[in-house]
């Protein structure tokens, strides 16, 4: 088993990374913890034993469509019926719907409580489960009401992934590759340890140094403007519906593509984000519906927010970087290269 700090300012917490940790969730709840609510859902086939404390399960909706205000209330009333104290905690068991929403309910009853994040989706392991970064959905946007509440502990079981879908496991492995941009070194997913435990170093090392989200944490979303704009697009049935990290998969891909067409990277550093993306058995063709009007119609929000459009992404030194007043044009060249390139 390995074990990662997350060094935030109100204290650390570990992550553990490693096989057969279900069993040990129990010891990581906080000692005056008397009562335990378990939020997951009834897709996620693990359950945990907190005996002889008293332990509720809550089961949420299998799908995205769990994260929204009236399963936030639902979830707060049975968690004040069935007495959890100020000193009581809340375990999280599956992926980034429940971790986002379990923390969020922890971190508004009583004005905060503790929870502990069991991680069973590769992104939630390697993304969604560490960072603090907890909310629901409105209708006009993903995301838009939240908190920053850090878990008091992180388990990411890798023999949990055994049972999750294919296309569940490849969304994973688009969040993955994009550590190798963010200095893992190359992961092995033969070694899925190994492979977790350095991602979860870096998400923690970002983390760390930026636990709000200001600058530097948003090399994180390498991959991730694009990325978003082809999710929102699978989303409107513009075109196919992909995962998060299929998106992000192709997101990585432009974003080379952009830095090219800027002259900010040479074709070799273009070449390694295939190289990377290919390992992992994800697609970087972009669907014909992914045009230049299409992907600025989704960014004029980001436009109207920021000012400009802004995107991460790589410089020769194979650092990376965020850049402003990107134009309609300079994307549509971007689309182009990325159409028109030779795959080997
Ligand atoms: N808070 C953050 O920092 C952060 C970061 C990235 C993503 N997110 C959020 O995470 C969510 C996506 O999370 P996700 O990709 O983990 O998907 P998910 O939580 O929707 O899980 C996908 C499906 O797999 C099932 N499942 C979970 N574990 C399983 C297992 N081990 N075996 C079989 N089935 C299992 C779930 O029940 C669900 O039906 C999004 O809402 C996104 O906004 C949050």
């Amino acid at each position: 088993m390995n074990k990662v700090m997350v060094e935030v300012p109100g204290g650390a917490y570990p992550v553990l990374i490693g096989e057969n940790l279900l069993g040990s969730v129990e010891s990581l709840l906080p000692p005056d913890a008397r009562r335990v609510v378990v939020v997951t859902q009834e897709s996620v086939p693990y359950a945990l034993d907190f005996a002889p404390r008293p332990s509720k399960v809550l089961l949420v909706p299998p799908t995205e469509a769990a994260k929204k205000l009236e399963v936030v209330q639902d979830l707060l009333e049975e968690v004040a019926a069935f007495g959890l104290s100020r000193s009581d905690a809340i375990v999280a068991l599956g992926g980034g719907v429940v971790s986002d929403l379990a923390g969020f309910v922890a971190s508004i009853y009583f004005r905060g409580i503790r929870y502990v994040n069991v991680a069973t989706t590769l992104l939630s392991q390697v993304d969604a489960a560490i960072g603090g970064k907890t909310g629901v959905n409105l209708s006009t946007g993903k995301n838009l009401v939240g908190t920053f509440w850090q878990p008091s502990a992180v388990v990411c079981d890798v023999e949990t992934l055994s049972s999750l879908a294919d296309r569940e496991l490849s969304s994973g492995f688009g969040e993955m590759a994009k550590y190798e941009f963010l200095g893992s070194g190359k992961l092995d997913m033969s070694d899925m340890v190994g492979s977790v435990t350095r991602c979860v170093q870096i998400k923690a090392r970002y983390v760390a140094g930026d636990e709000r989200e200001g600058a530097e944490r948003a090399m994180l979303n390498y991959g991730h403007t694009m990325g978003h704009a082809i999710e929102a697009l699978g989303i409107s049935g513009a075109i196919g519906y992909l995962y998060h990290g299929e998106a992000v998969a192709l997101g990585l891909v432009f974003a080379a593509h952009l830095a090219l067409v800027l002259g900010r990277i040479d074709v070799e550093e273009v070449e390694r984000h295939y190289e990377v993306v290919d390992r992992f058995a994800l697609s970087s063709v972009l669907p014909s519906g992914v045009t230049a009007d299409a992907v600025m119609a989704y960014l004029a929000r980001d436009k109207k927010a920021r000012g400009s459009i802004t995107f991460v992404l790589a410089d020769r030194l194979g650092s990376l970087e965020v850049v402003s007043g990107i134009s309609g044009s300079e994307i549509q060249r971007a689309i182009e290269s990325m159409r028109s390139w030779p795959r080997k």
